[in-house]
């Protein structure tokens, strides 16, 4: 095992392909339509390792060979000079890494950037030094950043991670705007994730949307159990321990296959297992306990915060393990929930911040962890 990696089962970033669990056909695919010089879309639940895919695909030999590849994580921008802010500073620490004569066009080119241009005292070179408060003309700045873009010895792709969050930026327009450039671009190829089915749905399906059929879709389902197995028993012996077939499997059913979970109990059952011991399902457990006892801040403040009807209607959703018909009189007389409309009001609110979300008909809280603090209180 890799020095760097003191436990195989690595959680929120890429490492490496020796690290990384199946995704053989989706990655093919996705290099397939890169290649062909395709914009793709890549809808699918939170945690269930979009991110992981495009760096993973981003890895492969072909791509690097041809292409520049940038990643922008648009989660937590809440306007276009946040956008745009963020967006520079990934093509910026690109170009860095890949291309000196490339790099020095970029201050030339993003001339709406100069003020953040500067020379670094010992190499002669030049520094990136912006701040959010830079982004004085975004929409400027952002055309250049295309334009740059478009410059390069290489066509670049760029993979903008969770789009859907410039649905709710202030400004009036800017899928119409991001369109125009992104249409303009003749090179430059571009992957859209996002976790908000439900916006990114009507963004690049809705038909009277600037997105509409501009792209291949693709989706992402949990990776199947037996790979899992053999993942999990792979890595385990990469460390110089080994767990039993049935532990994974059980792991898999309580974390319904997603990616992040999965990662963060073999992770901690990887950690609690002795070097040359058998990790059996008794693990479990203790694993759980542990996950869910450092997450336990963070998830009693999550509680607090809900109102007393969303509370109640939480609380109930855990204890059913998955609510079919939540508006029935059945449920809503049960847990004592005042009415269908109230349910529907608080479900809302819940789903709103993301805390419970429908799969097969069948409402679930989504954190499994969160679920599992949940059910102890
Ligand atoms: N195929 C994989 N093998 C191993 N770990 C993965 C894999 N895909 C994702 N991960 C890990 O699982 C977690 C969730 O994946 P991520 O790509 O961030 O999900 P998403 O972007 O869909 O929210 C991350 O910690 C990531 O490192
Ligand atoms: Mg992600």
């Amino acid at each position: 095992m890799d020095n760097n990696c003191k436990n195989p089962f690595v959680i929120g970033r890429y490492l490496s392909p020796d690290y990384f669990c199946d995704r053989e056909q989706e990655t093919a695919f996705l290099e397939k339509q890169i290649i062909n010089g395709r914009n793709v879309t890549l809808i699918a639940d939170r945690r269930i390792g979009k991110s992981g895919l495009i760096s993973h695909v981003f890895a492969q030999p072909e791509i690097q060979k041809q292409f520049y590849t940038i990643s922008v994580d648009l989660y937590a921008t809440g306007s276009l000079a946040e956008m745009v802010y963020t967006f520079s500073n990934e093509v910026y620490r690109c170009v860095e890494r890949q291309s000196k004569s490339w790099k020095d066009k970029f201050f030339q080119i993003i001339s709406s950037l100069r003020v953040g241009f500067k020379l670094d005292a010992l190499t002669g070179s030049p520094a990136f030094d912006i701040g959010l408060g830079d982004i004085a003309a975004p929409e400027m700045t952002l055309e250049q950043v295309f334009a740059f873009l478009e410059a390069a010895d290489r066509p670049c792709v760029v993979a903008f991670d969770e789009f859907q969050q410039v649905t709710r930026y202030p400004e009036k327009n800017i899928e119409a705007l991001l369109r125009t450039y992104i249409q303009r671009c003749t090179k430059t190829q571009f992957i859209f994730s996002g976790s908000r089915k439900h916006l990114m749905t009507q963004m690049f399906l809705s038909p009277s949307k600037p997105f509409y059929q501009s792209t291949i879709n693709m989706g992402l389902d949990p990776i199947p159990c037996e790979i899992y197995v053999d993942f999990a028993k792979r890595m385990f012996i990469l460390g110089k321990k080994t767990i039993e077939d049935e532990a994974v499997r059980q792991v898999y059913e309580l974390c319904r296959g997603i990616t992040w979970y999965m990662q963060m109990l073999l992770n901690e059952m990887f950690t609690i297992t002795n070097p040359g011991d058998h990790c059996k399902t008794g693990s479990i457990d203790e694993a759980l306990r542990n996950v869910v006892q450092v997450q336990e801040p963070f998830y009693r403040e999550i509680l607090a915060a809900l109102p007393t009807k969303q509370k109640s209607l939480l609380f109930a959703i855990v204890k059913e393990n998955g609510v079919e018909n939540i508006t029935s009189g059945a449920f809503v007389q049960k847990y004592k929930l005042v009415s269908a409309s109230s349910v529907q009001a608080a479900l809302k609110g819940l789903y709103g911040k993301d805390i419970v979300i429908e799969n097969n008909g069948k409402w679930y809280v989504y954190d499994i962890f969160f679920a599992q603090y949940l059910s102890g209180k």
